[in-house]
């Protein structure tokens, strides 16, 4: 969705904000622009409808703006079509005031009426031109750059982070913030506001989280905060611990190939430091003993991916725990009325903090009365900072929209979770808790020694890349694993796909398999292996093409049924997904490189979904 960069500095600005817009353009867009004041006082403002490369071709044809103050953006349309006029950065009437904002404010139309009754003529149809205009109007009337932002923002309703520059206060740059990120950077050689912290990667690690309804005013040697009653205040900076390489592709031809490669190590950071002498360590949840052993319902909530590790977690934590466990989509539970209380956990799980449908729901169940734990990968969003618990996957940064390692390490710190509550709650026995934390100790090994070796997955991609539908099957965990498969391959290849529970399809769905539909059955899952075996042999008998996903025990029993057959090692059958989900990723992935998608940033999507 839409990203935010500025600066406030001694170097030159515009090399700066493309570069942090180029840092951005993962989480997806459709036009980009960028303010810079001149020496000259001048406010310089250049945008356009396209990627980066045309602005950057726009920013060519002109002298190179001049000026050591800037703010960037790249807009993810919401309100008017992608065009250059609807683009940031906005500026009022007067030419004096320019705004990139990321959120939606919900009364613009009210105030863009009033607005023009008093004669203001709009260039564009978004929301964000509604607080450029106003609050030239207000700078006009009181005078004075603060005074007009905070009585834009008292007038404002909805979401929003922004960027402010002024040309007549020109070595200054404002930044606001309510219900959508945003962070300020410190630098050496200047001060920086971004929407997400891999913009500042390369400048910066010293950040600090700007909290609702904050004001921050930025310029080359200073940065102050203020809160909503304008009263200073100062507020603790943090060392982002991911540096820059971890934001580039490194050799890889795609970030989504790098980032299915360091699935194991990405799952190392996260377990490691939370294995000690065979015992799963959280100190998250050091006091919250008794809380844990009161707890008689889990609701699992997410969005998408993480929604699918959320249905991993639902089978994974009542077989452990033995207590109800669902899951659920977020944007469907926080208007379903849900059935909340003290002795019902949330959990919800998102790598970027900051899904909105997410947020609302974890807020439904605080108003509710539940306690959240979150499982979050971004330190300091949104999601991680209102939750009553957070457990952080240690994965780095992710930057192709379509999530691989977020989901692989939110999968096994749900898991172990899971452990920890059931032993907490003395459902585990002794030997079964040291097999699974025995499991989750070789993983990363297990991870890299799937990974070592895709050759059998890429030629089943170049087999079967121009199917137009796929069906994915499997029973329990390996439903829940299918859930992940068919969603990442239609995501990045385009393909119609879908996943069904193995012994629904004979309730309908085994009337669309004909010869040579291909369906990717999971047979991973070996307290099963025998009904799924059978599922097998229904779409097999019908002429379907069947690509096996089954581990080194399962696999002598569906061999003679498949078409091609992936191996993965065997764990422990509760951790079994983390490695299935490797060969459904890698699938997707080299189907789509052979037809030609644009893989890490596929059509439509954003990385982080911040509106409903
Ligand atoms: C799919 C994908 C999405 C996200 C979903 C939730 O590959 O990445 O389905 O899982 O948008 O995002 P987060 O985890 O950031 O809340």
């Amino acid at each position: 969705m839409c990203g935010i960069i500025g600066y406030a500095g001694r170097s030159e600005a515009v090399p700066i904000l493309l570069d942090g817009l180029e840092r951005l353009e993962y989480r997806g867009y459709d036009s980009a622009g960028v303010a810079v004041v001149s020496p000259e006082n001048e406010l310089q403002v250049v945008k356009t409808k396209g990627r980066l490369s045309v602005l950057r071709e726009h920013l060519a044809e002109q002298d190179p703006l001049k000026g050591q103050i800037g703010i960037g953006h790249t807009r993810w349309a919401t309100h008017g079509e992608p065009n250059d006029t609807n683009a940031h950065p906005h500026v009022g009437a007067d030419g004096k005031i320019a705004v990139v904002h990321n959120g939606i404010i919900e009364n613009y139309l009210e105030i863009r009426a009033s607005l023009e009754r008093k004669g203001i003529h709009f260039a564009s149809e978004t929301d964000t031109e509604v607080i450029a205009q106003l609050m030239e109007y207000y700078y006009r009337k009181l005078g004075n750059l603060m005074n007009a932002v905070y009585a834009v923002l008292g007038r404002i309703q909805g979401a929003y982070a922004m960027g402010i520059l002024c040309r007549d206060v020109p070595g200054q740059m404002i930044a606001a913030r309510k219900d959508a990120p945003l962070l300020i950077g410190y630098g050496e050689d200047g001060n920086y506001i971004a929407s997400d912290v891999t913009a500042l990667l390369a400048h910066t690690r010293t950040v600090t989280y700007m909290e609702d309804g904050e004001v921050a005013v930025l310029t080359a040697d200073s940065v102050q905060i203020y809160d909503r009653e304008r009263a200073p205040i100062d507020r603790e900076k943090h060392t982002v611990d991911w540096d820059v390489s971890a934001a580039e592709k490194g050799g890889y031809a795609h970030f989504m190939l790098k980032e299915i490669m360091e699935q194991g190590e990405a799952v190392r950071k996260t377990v490691s430091p939370r294995l000690q002498d065979g015992r799963i360590v959280l100190p998250e949840l050091a006091e919250s003993a008794e809380f844990l052993k009161g707890i008689r319902k889990i609701n699992i909530v997410a969005c998408g991916s993480a929604y699918h590790v959320g249905m991993v977690g639902k089978y994974v934590l009542e077989k452990l725990l033995r207590i109800p466990v669902d899951a659920y989509l977020a944007s469907e539970f926080r208007y379903s009325e849900p059935l909340l209380g003290e002795d019902t956990l949330v959990i919800v799980i998102s790598q970027s903090g900051e899904t909105l449908d997410s947020m609302a729901a974890l807020r439904e169940a605080k108003k509710g009365g539940s306690k959240v734990l979150s499982i979050v990968n971004v330190m300091g969003s949104s999601i991680a900072r209102e939750s009553d618990i957070v457990l952080y996957t240690w994965a780095g940064p992710e930057i192709a929209v379509a999530t691989t390692k977020a989901y692989t390490t939110q999968m096994v710190l749900l898991i172990m979770l899971g452990i920890y509550m059931a032993d907490v709650n003395g459902r585990v026995a002794a030997d079964e808790y040291a097999a699974l934390v025995n499991g989750i100790t070789e993983l990363p090994e297990k991870i890299e020694s799937l990974l070592g070796d895709v050759d059998i997955c890429q030629k089943a991609a170049s087999h079967y890349f121009n199917r137009n539908s796929v069906f994915f099957i499997g029973r329990n965990l390996d439903y829940a694993l299918g859930l992940e498969g068919s969603l990442k391959l239609k995501e990045i290849s385009y393909i119609h796909s879908e996943s069904y529970a193995a012994g629904e399809l004979k309730h309908g769905t085994i009337s669309l398999i004909e010869p040579g539909t291909l369906v990717v059955a999971l047979a991973t899952y070996a307290p099963l292996l025998e009904k799924t075996r059978s599922n097998i042999v229904e779409v097999r008998s019908r002429g379907a093409d069947v690509i096996v996903v089954a581990t080194e025990e399962t696999a002598p029993a569906v061999r003679d049924q498949a078409t091609e057959l992936l191996i993965i090692p065997s764990t422990h059958p509760l951790l079994q997904p983390v490695l299935g989900v490797m060969p459904l990723q890698i699938f997707a992935y080299y189907v789509a490189l052979n037809r030609g998608c644009d893989i890490d940033k596929p059509r439509n999507l954003a990385k982080s979904v911040t509106v409903e």
